[in-house]
């Protein structure tokens, strides 16, 4: 094992980290945080497995969970992450929100960029081509200005819009919201984003209702259109709505040009279930970590990434 991998993952700007991940076809999963105590149990988990990861959180996780702020995840994380083993993303900025209502977006990425997140995420799915285009390149400007990644969305990845989806079968064989390959392209180009989130059978856990407390539809990917879109875009890709996805696609899909995957229901569920009625926040946090270590080294098998990361840097 080399002596300084710590010191070279510390190091190492975060576009590094996952260039060489999509290079290498490692994993880099990224861990919603819902409620603030995850952060230290998802540390944990990362520690005792040696595997690198993502700390994320999004507007829902603020608004409608318990993360309570961008400030708020951005102090839990000084005192608990750790650089070896991950780096901080904010995690779906949107132009259009769940709801169809306007969002600022502009000043939620600056206030991320402010606190030192090291990658955001700007959401224009919901927008026509062009205006993603100009949102994302936009947001591309500023981010890179404090040597911070970028990730942006197309296709529709449905789920945390409020009402019933059509029925999952149905989405999937339609292809109906899939990103298209030839708007990717475009898209990579002309905005110059670091990491391109896609739609190609990946559907949001709930985040509304009683069905966010429910067990997600077990999802299915098509590996054919992510092999269409890949070849033509040369960025790591992004799967977003990674609770529940059948285990073949997802190891299919790592295989294809998926370096990060997005995981927030089945933790957040795991959390809620540990806190129980007497809001038990240690029994929440074993939840958590459990839940972490049993992903990552039973389901996607990448314990011990953070060495053959920094054996490439
Ligand atoms: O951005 C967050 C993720 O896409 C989470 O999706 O809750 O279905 O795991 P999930
Ligand atoms: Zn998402």
């Amino acid at each position: 094992m080399e002596e300084n991998w710590r010191e070279k993952l510390e190091k190492a700007p975060l576009s590094r980290i996952m260039e060489v991940a999509y290079e290498n076809q490692v994993l880099i999963p990224a861990f919603n945080v819902a409620y603030l105590p995850m952060v230290e149990a998802i540390m944990e988990a990362l520690r005792e497995t040696e595997t690198f990861a993502l700390l994320e959180v999004s507007r829902p996780d603020i608004t409608r969970f318990g993360a309570k702020s961008f400030q708020a995840v951005k102090e839990e994380y000084e005192r608990f992450g750790d650089l070896a083993f991950s780096r901080l993303h904010q995690d779906h900025v949107p132009v259009i929100d769940e709801e169809g209502e306007k969002v600022d977006w502009k000043s939620l990425i600056e206030e991320a960029l402010s606190l030192g997140y090291h990658s955001v995420m700007i959401d224009g799915s919901r927008l026509p081509l062009d205006e993603n285009i100009r949102v994302t390149r936009e947001t591309v400007m500023i981010s890179h200005r404090h040597g911070v990644c970028v990730e942006g969305e197309l296709g529709s990845v449905l789920g945390h819009e409020k009402g019933p989806l059509p029925p999952y079968e149905e989405l999937f064989q339609s292809g109906q919201g899939f990103t298209s390959p030839e708007d990717a392209q475009r898209f990579v180009q002309e905005t110059g984003v670091d990491w391109l989130s896609v739609a190609i059978g990946n559907i949001h856990g709930a985040i509304t209702g009683a069905a966010k407390d429910q067990k997600k539809v077990e999802a299915r990917l098509n590996i054919q259109h992510l092999q269409q879109i890949a070849r033509v875009t040369g960025i790591p890709l992004v799967l977003h709505g990674g609770s529940g996805i059948k285990r073949e696609y997802v190891l299919e899909a790592i295989k294809n040009g998926i370096t990060k995957i997005n995981i927030g229901t089945e933790i957040r569920q795991a959390y809620e279930r540990g806190l129980g009625e007497n809001s038990n926040i240690e029994e929440a946090q074993k939840e958590t970590k459990e839940k972490v270590k049993e992903l990552i080294t039973s389901y996607y098998e990448i314990e011990g990434s953070v060495h053959i990361l920094s054996k490439k840097l």
